[in-house]
Parts: structure tokens; C-alpha cells; sequence
């Protein structure tokens, strides 16, 4: 269903790598809302081909950049600003950790791969964020968004150094939002209950975390629609004065203690 929510609203979406995506589900919903975009993802993600799938469906242009490649973001910036002049939102839907990827343990932690999940994962915000500053591209009232995970918050076993990814991409949102505010604009990260994508795959024992989460959840775990919907709202013009928050989106997962069906599983222990 469509209400008109982003009708005129232009913005780049990093991150869609496939229908698993979160990145897809939110440009689906933001072109049914009314919104033209630029597709952007890294160019060795570009190789499976899928995004041209989606950039057909919602007419976007796709613009391959590395978001550690302050040249390359410099790229596509001056191709939004050459088709749109000014852009309304911006959604950073990207993570990767070399060290969960290579299977270390987070106490054998290998120091170049953290440097380098770091920089996917967290810098590439802020290098995203300086990119549109410097251009000047974001109309008052715009909206930026990154996606993160409570790990940031609490531990979680075989999260990894991504839980301090998160916590750091956290940190620069609310550092850079300071700032962004003087151009009105607000910048926010939503921390997303678990979903099962090429991302969260990644991750050992995922399923265990899924249906533990979705169990611990008073509403169930927000799927990858629900986030794009909540993406969505937060991109219209009715929530011009919510900044510099990492607003969880997990179904109540954050504020239960412990939920009846996780307290029955230990009953007859
Ligand atoms: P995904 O694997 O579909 O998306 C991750 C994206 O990051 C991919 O499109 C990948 O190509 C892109 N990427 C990796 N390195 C890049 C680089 N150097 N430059 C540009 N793009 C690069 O997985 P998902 O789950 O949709 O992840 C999107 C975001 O949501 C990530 O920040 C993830 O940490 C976050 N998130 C995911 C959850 C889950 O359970 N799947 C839960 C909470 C947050």
C-alpha cells in the first residue's frame, strides 16, 4: 500500500546486493512511495548482477562506488547532483567484518582485517556523510540513515569485532548529526532486529540468534518490509525533529528482560 509518502523526495540507497537485502526492500518501498534514487553498492558486488534487476523495476541509475573510496563517493555524489540537483535522503545499508567473514574468534582478532571491516563498516558513514557536505547536496529537512545492531549495546556471541563496528558507526552518527543540524538535517541509525541475508548469514549460529530474538520479542522480529517501512517513515516529512537517535526497531526485543516462551524452555531444566 502506497500513501504518497515520499512523492518528489530524490536520494541515493547504498547496500542492495539481492532480494535478501534490506537495501532492495527499502528502494522497493521507496519507489512505491513515490521517490527516485540512485542505486550505489561496491563495484565487486556489481558482478552478480542482480542490482540492475532492481534499478529496472524502480528506474534508478546504478552507480558502482567502494563506500571506503572517498573518490569514488566523490563520483557519485557529482552524478546526483548532475541528475537531481539536491537530494532528500540517504540510506547507508552496509557492513562486512573480515575477521566473522574469515571465521577469528573476536579474541584472535587479525588487526588488518578490523582496520578494514572498520572502514566498511563504520568510516564509510562519515565518509558518505562528508561526501554530501562538501557537495552541499541535501535539501533542509533530509534525512540519513544507517542500519545497525544492538550488539553495539550488548554482547552477543560470534558478532565479533561488528559489535564495535556498530557501536563506532552509532558514534558518528550522532557526531555528525550535531552538525547536520545546522543544514536541518537530521541523521539517525536504526538498530534492526536480525534477518536472514547475505550479511547476517555470515555470522555463526544466525539461526539460533533469529529464532532467539523473534522469541524474546514481544511483537516477533521486524522483518526486512518492516524495516523498510520504518525507513520510509523516517525519510517523509513526519519526523523532521528526530535526530541523532539509534531508534531500535526489534519488536520490543531491547526492552524485554525475558519473554514467557524463552522462561518456558527452561522450566524443566
Ligand atoms: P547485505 O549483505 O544484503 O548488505 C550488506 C551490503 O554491504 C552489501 O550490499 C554489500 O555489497 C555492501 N558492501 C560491503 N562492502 C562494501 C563497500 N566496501 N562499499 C559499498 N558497499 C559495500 O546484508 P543486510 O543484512 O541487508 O545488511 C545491511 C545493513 O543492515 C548492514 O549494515 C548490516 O550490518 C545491518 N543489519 C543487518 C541485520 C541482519 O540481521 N541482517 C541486523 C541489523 C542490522
Amino acid at each position: 500500500m502506497s500513501y504518497g509518502l515520499l512523492k518528489g523526495k530524490k536520494g541515493i540507497i547504498f547496500g542492495a546486493l539481492n532480494d535478501q537485502s534490506i537495501a532492495w526492500k527499502v528502494a522497493e518501498r521507496c519507489h512505491e512511495e513515490g521517490a527516485e534514487f540512485i542505486l550505489s553498492n561496491a563495484p565487486i558486488a556489481m558482478r552478480m548482477g542482480e542490482i540492475d534487476e532492481l534499478a529496472k523495476k524502480t528506474g534508478s541509475d546504478v552507480i558502482p562506488a567502494d563506500a571506503t573510496s572517498v573518490e569514488d563517493l566523490e563520483k557519485l555524489f557529482a552524478h546526483a547532483e548532475e541528475k537531481f540537483g539536491k537530494i532528500d535522503f540517504i540510506l547507508h545499508s552496509i557492513g562486512m567484518s573480515v575477521n566473522i567473514r574469515k571465521g577469528k574468534a573476536y579474541t584472535d582478532l587479525n588487526y588488518d582485517f578490523l582496520e578494514k571491516g572498520w572502514d566498511v563498516s563504520s568510516v564509510s558513514f562519515h565518509k558518505v556523510m562528508k561526501a554530501a557536505w562538501d557537495k552541499d547536496i541535501m535539501n533542509e529537512w533530509g534525512s540519513i540513515l544507517a542500519l545497525t545492531y544492538i550488539a553495539a549495546q550488548r554482547t552477543f556471541p560470534n558478532y565479533g569485532d561488528m559489535a564495535d563496528n556498530k557501536s563506532y558507526l552509532e558514534s558518528i552518527a550522532r557526531s555528525f548529526g550535531y552538525y547536520w543540524g545546522e543544514r536541518k538535517v537530521r541523521v539517525n541509525t536504526i538498530s534492526q532486529s536480525p534477518v536472514m541475508t547475505k550479511a547476517g548469514a555470515g555470522v555463526k549460529g544466525i539461526s539460533g540468534f533469529f529464532n532467539f530474538a523473534d522469541s524474546m520479542s514481544p511483537l516477533g522480529n521486524a522483518d526486512a518490509l518492516d524495516c523498510a517501512n520504518y525507513c520510509v517513515s523516517l525519510f517523509s516529512d513526519l519526523t523532521r525533529k528526530v535526530t541523532m537517535q539509534n531508534l531500535f526497531h526489534d519488536g520490543g526485543f531491547s526492552n524485554t528482560g525475558v519473554s514467557q516462551k524463552i522462561v518456558d524452555k527452561f522450566e524443566d531444566l
